[in-house]
């Protein structure tokens, strides 16, 4: 009973240090099939890619995340340590990348745009999909999104449910987790309603985002049946169907086999 695919983790996060691999070595016995543990760094980048080698379920993202632009001086290495990466056999996206102008000391918000864009024709030169990170920057990504026109997921998807409508119209896909289970939700709920089922993607963004009743706490893949009962919920669909539909559009968008 393997059908849970979390396309999007970070078991690299301190978060899990205690216990990581006897976590991960639990998690095909409770259901989970395949899990993409995202890149944030050149080095979160690299632990991503050993655990892709050391499980034959995992498989990993490679990208700068907009809360770690390097120094100008660094550009150089940096891209090219993530381009290297993106290259191996078990590399499924570029990501995460994308924008973030929730807060006031993050990068500068051009220096964000400039390494959005450039992982952006990195993955479309490398014929890969994208996992793409958007906070409080809704209408730069869309217009970047339009303009590079690349394959992949708006993950966590914070938007309106008008913004999911032009992302669908560009072909990619929504990425919902924990949010829609959360009291409060209400776009993320109006999102699931509107979003056609062969364009969900479910993910944990774990040790984050933990769904109701686990809010709060440390996220795993496992959560992930709480997150799809929820939508499944929201849909009058049953929760198997849901996490099918996610599992199915996962390995066809990163090429996978589960
Ligand atoms: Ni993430």
């Amino acid at each position: 009973m393997e059908y849970i695919f979390d396309s999007h983790a970070h078991y690299d996060d301190e978060a899990f240090d205690s216990d990581r691999f006897e976590l991960i070595e639990s998690l095909k016995d409770k259901g989970v099939c395949a899990v993409i543990n995202c890149g944030c760094t050149p080095e979160s980048t690299d632990t991503a890619r050993s655990f892709a080698e050391k499980y034959d379920f995992f498989y990993f993202a490679s990208g700068i995340h907009p809360e770690n632009i390097p120094s100008p001086e660094e550009d150089e290495k940096v891209f090219g340590k993530i381009k290297e990466l993106a290259k191996h056999k078990k590399c499924v996206a570029v990501g995460e990348i994308g924008l973030d102008y929730h807060y006031e000391d993050g990068a500068p918000r051009e220096r964000q745009i400039e390494w959005f864009e450039k992982q952006l024709i990195l993955a479309n030169d490398l014929s890969l999909p994208v996992i793409v990170h958007d906070r409080d920057s809704h209408a730069d990504i869309l217009e970047l999104l339009k303009k590079h026109r690349p394959k992949g997921v708006v993950h966590c998807f914070s938007g309106s449910p008008e913004m999911a409508q032009e992302v669908l119209k560009l072909g990619m896909y929504i990425g919902l987790g924990g949010a829609v289970t959360f009291k409060n939700a209400k776009k993320p709920v109006r999102v699931a309603q509107g979003l056609p089922l062969d364009r969900l993607l479910l993910e944990t963004d774990c040790p984050y985002m933990a769904p109701v009743p686990f809010r709060g706490k440390r996220g795993d893949s496992s959560m992930i049946a709480l997150t799809a009962e929820k939508i499944a919920e929201i849909k009058g669909l049953r929760t198997d169907e849901v996490l099918k539909a996610g599992r199915e559009n996962a390995c066809s968008l990163f090429g996978v086999k589960v």
